[in-house]
């Protein structure tokens, strides 16, 4: 696997210290961004807001610079994930999107704004010694999967030689497979998905006329908990699966037990699971030398409908501006709040559910797919709930950032 002979941490961390100055300039800017409260990071909204009118934001310190209408796209180069294919073609996933396949100019400020302050490749270089020598491990489903690929894209960034970092099996990013992992050569780090959409159990149960149907053990961890162990850096999250078809109809589906229940609740089934998890990670992780984050819920935008019945968020070009008009602190995040107080479970919330609810400009709506054939299939189905690249996931990973910065000192 990786050959670890050209392992180059000396030179990094002398090029760092050239940047060091940069780094904690930058450093008390990210920090200023948060609000540490008690085991929750919430992004300081007043002060993000502005970020977040600037698409792009945080570590693609470059975009801002770019003064582009809202008729011609910003330039291809511009697009961390542009850049990405065209260096290894290795991020093929079909819940993607560019600024620059909008349409829509979401990279430069608003007028009157300030302009986001251009982030140093230093700072990405920082971000990836304060990784080295660990594995980031992102566990959950596929929004879990979209900040992955937000912060493989930014930290690509910061090599200047981008072929120091592939997929170690050498495997595409497809919706089909639940692990990745990523490898940052000369920084000795993973950064790895796990793809669990519970984070409990799945399981099948044959029936009477000898069919398969899906189970849902929700007093049994996933069995992908194996791998978690293996991490120095965890990040969670579920939700978005619990409202689809059998799961929320919780007929024959959830069980505790050998026993099935022959119909069951699906927001208690929910609250049991997430307890199951944080009973889990209470007796198997090392708080001492694992750091857990729980992502919390990303919100969605679909007008007219939901993301299966033709609901859509076409044609949106600006956030939401108005606070009052923002959706209210979503049930299934009110029950994760209480599950971590009830189990004191050591995980530190990464409080994203109302900044994103600004963000109704920031999915790849009809632009998701290949373009051509994306016309086609949304017709019926839009993307409203996953984010383009650049775009809002960068934030969430700029906060685990900020967090490996106050736990591991600002000069590194
Ligand atoms: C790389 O990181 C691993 C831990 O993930 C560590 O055991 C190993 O010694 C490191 N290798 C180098 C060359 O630093
Ligand atoms: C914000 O939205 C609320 C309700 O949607 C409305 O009553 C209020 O006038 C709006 N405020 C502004 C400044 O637009
Ligand atoms: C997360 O933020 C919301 C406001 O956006 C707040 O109501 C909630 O209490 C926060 N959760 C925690 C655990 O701090
Ligand atoms: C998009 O799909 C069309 C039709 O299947 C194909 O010809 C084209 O090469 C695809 N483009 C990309 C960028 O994958």
């Amino acid at each position: 696997m990786a050959d670890l002979s050209n392992y180059s941490s000396h030179n990094k961390r002398s090029r760092i210290s050239k940047g060091n100055s940069y780094v904690a300039v930058t450093g008390f800017f990210f920090i200023s961004l948060f609000l540490f409260n008690g085991r929750t990071l919430e992004p300081s909204l007043s002060i993000y807001r502005y970020l977040l009118l600037s698409a792009g934001g945080g570590l693609h310190a470059r975009l801002p610079d770019v003064k582009s209408d809202r008729t011609n796209p910003p330039p291809a180069d511009l697009s961390s994930t542009e850049s990405f294919d065209s260096g290894t073609d290795t991020l093929t996933e079909d819940d993607r999107s560019s600024a620059s396949d909008r349409g829509s100019d979401s990279t430069s400020p608003s007028p009157g704004l300030p302009n986001y302050p251009a982030i140093h490749l230093e700072v990405i270089d920082d971000f990836l010694v304060r990784l080295s020598g660990k594995r980031l491990m992102l566990v959950g489903d596929s929004m879990n999967r979209n900040q992955f690929e937000s912060i493989l894209c930014l930290l690509r960034e910061g090599l200047p030689d981008k072929s120091r970092m592939f997929e170690t099996h050498g495997y595409r990013i497809t919706k089909g497979r639940g692990y990745f992992v990523f490898k940052f050569m000369d920084y000795n780090c993973t950064v790895e998905f796990v793809r669990s959409h519970f984070l409990v159990r799945e399981g099948v149960r044959i029936n009477g006329k000898g069919d398969s149907n899906p189970t849902l053990s929700i007093d049994k961890i996933d069995k992908t908990a194996g791998k978690w162990k293996m991490a120095d850096i965890l990040v969670f999250n579920t939700g978005h699966w619990w409202t689809h078809g059998k799961t929320a109809r919780g007929k024959n589906y959830y069980k505790e037990g050998n026993f099935i229940y022959p119909q069951f609740d699906a927001v208690e089934a929910y609250r049991k699971a997430l307890t199951t998890w944080a009973n889990w990670i209470k007796s198997n992780a090392k708080p001492s030398k694992q750091l857990i984050f729980y992502r919390g819920y990303s919100s969605a935008h679909f007008r007219g409908g939901d993301w299966d019945s033709g609901g859509t968020c076409k044609g949106e070009t600006g956030p939401i501006l108005n606070r009052t008009s923002l959706d209210s602190y979503p049930e299934k995040m009110q029950i994760f709040d209480e599950v971590i107080r009830t189990t004191q479970v050591p995980a530190m919330l990464l409080n994203v559910t109302s900044l994103t609810n600004y963000r109704k400009d920031g999915h790849p709506s009809i632009y998701g797919k290949n373009t051509t054939e994306q016309i086609k299939a949304s017709r019926w189905k839009e993307d409203c709930s996953h984010w383009c690249l650049p775009g809002v996931p960068d934030a969430w990973n700029e906060l685990i950032y900020a967090e490996l910065i106050v736990q591991q000192g600002l000069i590194h």
